[in-house]
This record gives structure tokens, sequence and C-alpha cells, in this order.
């Protein structure tokens, strides 16, 4: 099968598995992330453009946030995906290796990218998490989970191990301090950087305006 086959068949696959998903994590993510890190990829020619694409379709096909923390699910639904269309191993393990290292695992953890096609899709993947889209995928998300919109009483936490970032379940305003606030800081690209300048200040602004609204304070401003 030619590379182009190989992705729309994988973007067929993908899309069908994620239609009705109610997380944030559905397929109109999943088609941004692919769209954003294939326009990233033709600024870089190092990167490997099948590999690229392959791995923002399937970075979040078994997620472990919803595999019972499994982090193995993932790397083995896109392995068992992959080896059905008869895909060359190299590339099925460079795949498998992007899902494995992608996710945010707490601020204070590492996770650096082992190859330039990685650092490419975390971006894109990235990107999506931040922004207008990023606020609204947020609280789908906290929704999802029947977590509370903001409790100020209960302070951000810097998670310091993957652990105690899966067993967290903050408000979903702590998320912004947590994690989201801090991605434009840790993106590979400056294609990435430059777009994550406008979308982090729209965050900002946001939090900005929900912080006011809970305490009322524009309706007693003068
Ligand atoms: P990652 O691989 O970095 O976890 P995903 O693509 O799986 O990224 O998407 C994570 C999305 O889910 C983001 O939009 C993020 O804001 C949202 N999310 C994850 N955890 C939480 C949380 N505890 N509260 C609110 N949103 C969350
Ligand atoms: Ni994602």
């Amino acid at each position: 099968m030619n590379d182009q086959a190989l992705i729309n068949r994988t973007a067929d696959f993908v899309r069908e598995k994620f239609l009705h998903e109610g997380s944030g994590h559905d397929w109109e993510h999943i088609r941004r992330v692919w769209q954003v890190a294939r326009a990233l990829a033709r600024d870089t020619p190092q990167a490997n453009p099948l590999v690229t694409e392959l791995g923002a379709l399937l970075h979040d096909v078994a997620d472990w946030k919803f595999h019972d923390g499994d982090e193995e699910a993932g790397p083995r639904a896109s392995r068992a995906w992959l080896e059905s269309q008869q895909t060359e191993e190299g590339v099925i393990e460079a795949v498998e290796r992007i899902i494995r290292e992608i996710s945010f695992k707490g601020l204070g953890v590492a996770t650096p990218m082992s190859s330039v096609e990685g650092e490419l899709v975390q971006d894109a993947d990235r990107l999506d998490a931040i922004g207008a889209i990023g606020v609204a995928r947020a609280f789908a998300y906290g929704g999802y989970k029947g977590r509370p919109l903001h409790d100020p009483t209960v302070p951000p936490v810097v998670h310091e191990s993957f652990e105690s970032y899966k067993k967290n379940t903050a408000p979903t305003v702590n998320h912004f301090y947590e994690k989201l606030l801090h991605l434009r800081e840790r993106l590979h690209t400056p294609a990435a950087r430059k777009v994550a300048e406008e979308r982090h200040a729209f965050m900002e602004q946001f939090l900005t305006q929900f912080l006011r609204e809970w305490e009322g304070q524009d309706v007693n401003a003068e």
C-alpha cells in the first residue's frame, strides 16, 4: 500500500472510532492535530511525513485516561492497527514511540520526545490544549469527569510524578495552573511557539474575566 492510502485508511479508522466521543478527545481534535502536525512537517525537512501523520492520527487511539491508566494501551492499539495494514516495522515502532512519549505527565515530570516527528505531533497536540479550543476542551473534560468548574479553596498542585498526576481530581480551573499555562514554554518548534502566543494570551484573559465574575467583581465595579 502506498503512504497516502495508508494515511487515508488510518484517518477513516480513527474517525469511525472517535466520532461520538464527548470528552474533548473526539475526531475533530484528532483532525486538528493531524492538520497542524502536517503543516509543521512541511517546514521540517528532516521529519518523515508518514510517521508524523500516522503519529498524529493515532496519538489518542487508546489514551491511558480512558483505559484505567494503562499507558501501553495506546502503543498496543496503534501496533495492532498498523500490523493489520502490513505497515513496515520501522514505521510501526516510530509511531508507537510517539504515542508512548506524547502525554503530559505532571508539571514536575519531563516528557522529552525522542524523535523530531514526535516533537511535531506533541506541539500540535499541545496547541489544541490551549487557546479558545483549549478552554472548551478543559471544561468538556471536567464535565465528563464530573468535576466542579472552580473552587477557590483548592490550591493548584505541582505533580512530581505521573502516578500523582493520574490520581488528580481537582476542579477544572486548577488544570490551567497545573498544565495549560505552562504548555507554551514546552513547545519544540518556532512555528508552534508563534501560534501559542495569541492562544496563551487569550487563556490568561479568559481566566482573569472568569475569576472576576466568580466573585461578582464586575457587578460592583464603578
Ligand atoms: P495529553 O496527551 O497532553 O494528556 P490529550 O490530547 O490527551 O493531551 O488531551 C488532553 C485534553 O484533556 C486537554 O485539552 C486537557 O485540557 C484535557 N484535560 C486533561 N486532564 C484534564 C483535567 N484534569 N481537567 C481538565 N481538562 C483536562
Ligand atoms: Ni490529543
